[in-house]
C-alpha cells in the first residue's frame, strides 16, 4: 500500500448504508464507491477499502479496523461519534468526519416538540382518543403543566442545546445551563453547577454527547434531586440516562412525564417505558426531516471527497488533529 493513497488512483469507498442519490452521485465524481447493505464484518476483502461512510447502527472499533486495514477516513452520517472508537482510529491513522450543524434545526424542534407533549399529555391523550375513549370536554379532564414562565435547564449548552433554548424562549420560558468547565459564558442565559440546576428546572432536556463521562449522566440520584414534577427530555444519547431508574421515577410519579428520542439499547426500548402512559416515545427521529438527512449525507460526501481531493475535513470530528 503506498503511502499516500490519493496519488495512485481513485479512493476506494464502502458506504455502509442507503445513502442519499445526490450524495452517492457526489461520491461517485471522485471516488470508487461500493455499496453494502451488509454488515461491515461480512465485507469481502475489506482490506481494499480506504475511506467508509457509516451510519451511527455500524460500530467502528478495533476489531472493524483491523480488517479494514487500509483504511484512513470514516465519514459518519451523523453528528453523534459514539459509536466509533475515536482514539481506535487515530491509532490506525484514519480520521474521522462527522455532520455538525445541518442537524440541529431538526434536532431542536424534536426536542421542543418532546417538551410540549411531556408537558401537555400528548401521547396519553392521542391513544386515549384512538381507543374510543374520548369521553367529552370537561374542565378537569387530561390536564398537563404549563410551560410559560417555566424554568428549562439544558444540559449540553451547544448547537442544539441552544437552538433549544430560543425556540424555549418562544414559549415564555426561563433558560438556564448547566455550567460547563470554567468557560466564561459569551451570551446572557445562567450557567449553574449540573447539581444545582436538576434542582433548579421544570423541564431539563439532554443535548451532551455520549462519552464515558456522560454515561449514566442522569442516575438514579440525579432523578431524585430533579424537581418533584418536573419532566425530563432527552434527544441526546440513550446511555445518557439510566432507563431503569427512569422507569422507576415516572412510575412512582416522582417525575411527571418524559419525552424521549433515544434509548440505552437501540433499537429495543425498556419494557417499563413502554408500559407507562406518562412518557412520550419517539423513535429516533431528531434528525428525521428530508432536507436534514439529505444534507448530512451531502456534508458526509463532501468530506469524503475533500479528503479525496488533497483537501482539509470540512468537519472533522477528531479535532485534536
Ligand atoms: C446524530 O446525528 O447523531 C443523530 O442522533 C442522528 O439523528
Amino acid at each position: 500500500m503506498p503511502t499516500d493513497v490519493r496519488a495512485s488512483h481513485k479512493l476506494r469507498v464502502l458506504v455502509c448504508g442507503p445513502l442519499h442519490a445526490d450524495a452517492l452521485a457526489r461520491l461517485r465524481e471522485a471516488c470508487d464507491v461500493t455499496v453494502t447493505t451488509a454488515p461491515a464484518k461480512e465485507i469481502f476483502e475489506p482490506e481494499r477499502f480506504e475511506a467508509l461512510v457509516t451510519l451511527l447502527t455500524t460500530i467502528v472499533d478495533g476489531a472493524l479496523l483491523e480488517r479494514f486495514s487500509a483504511l484512513r477516513l470514516v465519514s459518519t452520517v451523523s453528528v453523534g461519534v459514539d459509536h466509533i472508537d475515536l482514539a481506535a482510529c487515530a491509532r490506525h491513522g484514519a480520521r474521522v468526519a462527522h455532520t455538525p450543524d445541518v442537524l440541529t434545526d431538526a434536532t431542536a424542534d424534536i426536542a421542543m416538540g418532546l417538551v410540549v407533549a411531556a408537558s401537555r399529555r400528548m401521547g396519553e391523550a392521542e391513544r386515549l382518543l384512538r381507543a374510543r375513549g374520548f369521553p367529552s370536554w370537561s374542565p378537569a379532564f387530561m390536564l398537563g403543566k404549563s410551560l410559560r414562565g417555566k424554568t428549562l435547564g439544558i444540559v449540553g449548552y451547544g448547537r442544539i442545546g441552544r437552538a433549544v433554548a430560543t425556540r424555549a424562549r418562544g414559549f415564555g420560558m426561563h433558560v438556564v445551563a448547566a455550567a460547563h468547565g470554567d468557560a466564561t459564558p459569551d451570551d446572557d442565559v445562567p450557567r449553574v453547577p449540573f447539581r444545582a440546576l436538576l434542582g433548579a428546572s421544570d423541564v431539563l432536556s439532554l443535548h451532551v454527547p455520549l462519552r464515558a463521562s456522560t454515561r449514566h449522566l442522569v442516575g438514579e440520584a440525579e432523578l431524585r434531586a430533579m424537581r418533584p414534577g418536573s419532566i425530563l427530555v432527552n434527544t441526546s444519547r440513550g446511555a445518557v440516562v439510566d432507563e431503569a431508574a427512569l422507569v422507576s421515577a415516572l412510575r412512582d410519579g416522582h417525575l411527571f412525564a418524559a419525552g424521549l428520542d433515544v434509548y440505552e439499547h437501540e433499537p429495543r426500548v425498556h419494557e417499563g417505558l413502554l408500559s407507562l402512559e406518562n412518557v412520550v416515545l419517539l423513535p429516533h427521529i431528531g434528525s428525521a426531516d428530508e432536507d436534514t438527512r439529505r444534507a448530512m449525507a451531502m456534508l458526509a460526501a463532501d468530506n469524503v471527497v475533500a479528503f479525496a481531493t488533497g483537501g482539509g475535513l470540512l468537519t472533522p470530528a477528531d479535532i485534536s488533529k
